[in-house]
């Protein structure tokens, strides 16, 4: 029903303008256990809450199954639990910034087609005091969120480190994890910042800020699906070497043939693709294995890009991703998403006589990917 009527709906609508919408619904929908109730049929969730066989821990969070939100999503921190409530098991939020920022100007934000989408937002945000402020409500709530962290775009590189770490103090309490974003594109010199020096600065920053708060969280980086091996062997080291908990791969694509297919006009648009593209996908799985089979397996990595369905969120799981995010696959699929996944999930598992999720992860990593 969603893709027959709501979607063709919504493909004409301004995708951020929707975007924003929903996501205040979802707020709304928090606010009273009757809407709450309606959120988990909406969702069709109540089949996959309490599946042991789902359970995945990260890092030492422990999530109810291996389905997050991830970055971009619910970048202010204001539908966490309503997102929780339609399956997802945790949601990444942010990316945040310092201080309150516009982001880029509009339009910023397409469908190219049905299940892909190409964004240049920029990091808007209200910033880590309302972020902070959001995140209030759901504290004792159990819910896993993720703090992406970010700079403000005119924040010099020098400055990157101590602009990531101020936000790691603040969200601190909020936080079961932190992932650092260096590798969106639509923030003039961000992915320079996946180097060795500036990266190994930035973690040093925020490990000291974490430390300050007392203790230390389950930190991310997460890398854009363009980098080359030996880059990524570079993001490996400093991971390795400072201590973090694991890789995100991979962040939207910046890759013009990709954008291209969707029409000559979008060749030079400025910009990230994700989503329902089979090339991208594989771009992002890629990734996973890749980090996957460097660390043997000794590294946590989430795997984000074009999931949509059990077969697209296992084939990530097997490819060594302990967990799998979703963005434009909440547009593209509808409500019913995280729960149609993790069902047809254990319905795979119960036919292949597999006990526990993690079974599956990195199963396929050394598998090559031909499904173009
Ligand atoms: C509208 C939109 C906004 C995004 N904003 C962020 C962000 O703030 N930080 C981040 O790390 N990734 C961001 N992303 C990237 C997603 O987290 C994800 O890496 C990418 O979209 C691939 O996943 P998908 O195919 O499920 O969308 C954004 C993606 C979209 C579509």
């Amino acid at each position: 029903m969603y893709k027959e009527f709501i979607d063709p709906i919504l493909m004409k609508m301004n995708s951020e303008v929707w975007h924003t919408r929903a996501r205040e619904a979802l707020h709304l929908a928090e606010t009273t256990p009757l809407t709450l109730k309606l959120l988990e049929q909406f969702g069709d969730a109540h089949h996959r809450l309490h599946d042991a066989r789902l359970n995945v821990e990260v890092g030492g969070v422990r999530f109810d199954n291996p389905v997050i939100v991830g970055a971009g999503w619910d970048k202010a921190g204001r539908a966490v639990k309503g997102l929780y409530t339609l399956g997802f098991s945790g949601v990444e939020v942010g990316t945040v910034v310092e201080h309150p920022q516009e982001g880029n100007p509009a339009p910023r934000q397409f469908m190219l087609a049905p299940g892909v989408t190409l964004n240049r937002l920029g990091f808007n945000s209200p910033g880590m005091e309302a972020v902070a402020r959001n995140l209030q409500r759901y504290r004792g709530s159990g819910i896993p969120v993720g703090i992406s962290l970010g700079k403000n775009r005119e924040v010099a590189a020098q400055d990157a480190p101590q602009a990531h770490a101020v936000v790691a103090e603040k969200l601190y309490d909020a936080a079961a994890y932190f992932a650092i974003n260096v590798s969106s594109p639509n923030t003039p010199g961000l992915r320079a910042l996946q180097d060795k020096g500036p990266l190994t600065d930035i973690v040093q920053a925020v490990n000291a800020a974490m430390e300050k708060r007392g203790g230390k969280k389950p930190l991310f980086v997460k890398i854009a699906p363009e980098l080359s091996e030996e880059a990524v062997n570079d993001v490996i080291e400093v991971v390795l070497e400072h201590g973090l908990t694991g890789i995100i791969a991979a962040n939207t694509t910046i890759n013009q043939e990709i954008k291209a297919k969707y029409g000559e006009r979008w060749r030079n648009e400025a910009g990230g693709v994700s989503g329902d593209d089979a090339e991208y996908r594989r771009m992002a799985t890629e990734k996973v294995a890749y980090v996957y089979r460097q660390t043997q397996g000794k590294l946590a990595i989430m795997g984000v890009g074009g999931v949509k369905d059990a077969k697209t969120a296992l084939e990530k799981i097997r490819a060594g991703a302990a967990i799998v995010q979703v963005v434009t696959g909440i547009r593209g699929e509808g409500t019913a998403l995280p729960g149609r996944i993790n069902r047809e999930i254990v319905s795979y598992m119960e036919k292949e006589g597999i006990k526990y999720i993690d079974e599956l992860i990195g199963v396929d990593c050394d598998k090559k990917l031909s499904h173009l």
